[in-house]
């Protein structure tokens, strides 16, 4: 079988669209078999429109059609034991586990002075503690496949303050924290450990009232929003074009990229 990661086994979280989606797929098209998981339903808090079960199954139906298999789970990254459930229930039925892609994450932009206990909390469960899980769910089938990769999903957020996002670029810089901290450990089992970085990227998250919100916040700083420009002359990228380098670090091309952070950031994070 052809394929830069043909014969291995990828998790993806936040799979039912966006981003996961575009991994799910990208992965599976260069020969890699998909455990796809997502909460498929209400997001906490957020301003944009939630993922719905016809989102998982249509990530199913375009793993599918490559010829590919995919076991997909509807499960919240904020709950362990569901996470293990789901993760070993995938692994007994695709045989092994090669690289886990934690992506899921949710962003509820405010100015600092509106933004809620609750959407302090919801955010740091999602994006910090689900991250955690997920790891915790998947390594242990890495360490016994004898190693792999962990990619998490952080943000240009994780390098470079974004403005009106308190919570959000906590938690992005958490994990990219997690992953070196995890890579360090993880190494001796030669499992690499990676975050990615994108800068905005066109996926649902971007749905609803969202703009609304990001124009309410923008409005207490104007300022502040030349802070998400893009060195390169583009407003936004595609989720094919993360995927793509979350495809780079999956592959044996990295083999030894460990501890590092990627940023398919279109250069806002030098800006
Ligand atoms: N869109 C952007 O501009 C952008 C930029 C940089 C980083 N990111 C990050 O990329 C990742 C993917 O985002 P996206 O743009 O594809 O957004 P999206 O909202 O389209 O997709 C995120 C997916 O994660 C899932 N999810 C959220 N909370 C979950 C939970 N508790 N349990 C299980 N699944 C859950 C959602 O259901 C959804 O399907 C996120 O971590 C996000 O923070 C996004």
């Amino acid at each position: 079988m052809a394929g830069r990661v043909a014969g291995k086994v990828a998790l993806v979280t936040g799979a039912a669209r966006g981003q996961g989606r575009a991994d799910a797929v990208r992965l599976a098209q260069e020969g890699a078999d998909i455990i796809a998981i997502d909460i498929a339903g209400p997001l906490p808090g957020v301003d944009y429109d939630s993922p719905t079960p016809a989102d998982l199954e249509e990530t199913v139906r375009q793993v599918e059609k490559l010829d590919r298999r995919i076991v997909a789970a509807k499960a919240d990254v904020r709950d362990l034991d569901a996470m293990r459930a789901a993760v070993d229930g995938g692994v007994a039925e695709l045989g092994r586990l090669d690289i886990v892609v934690a992506n899921a994450g949710i962003c509820i932009p405010r100015a600092w002075d509106q933004v809620t206990p609750q959407i302090y909390q919801d955010t740091i469960d999602t994006n910090v503690t689900g991250v955690w899980n997920t790891v915790m769910a998947g390594a242990p089938h890495l360490v016994q496949a004898g190693g792999g990769s962990v990619i998490i999903i952080s943000s240009a957020a994780g390098i470079k303050v974004q403005p009106f996002m308190v919570p959000y670029t906590t938690s992005k810089f958490a994990v990219r924290g997690m992953a070196k901290a995890f890579a360090a450990e993880l190494g001796q089992h030669h499992i690499r450990v990676n975050s990615v970085h994108p800068t905005g990227v066109n996926t649902p998250m971007g749905s609803g009232d969202m703009q609304t919100a990001i124009g309410a916040a923008m409005a207490t700083y104007p300022r502040l929003g030349a802070m998400f420009i893009n060195m390169l002359p583009v407003e936004g990228t595609e989720p094919e074009d993360v995927a793509d380098t979350v495809l780079f670090l999956a592959s044996d091309e990295s083999k030894y990229i460990t501890a590092h952070e990627l940023a398919p950031d279109a250069g806002v994070t030098e800006f």
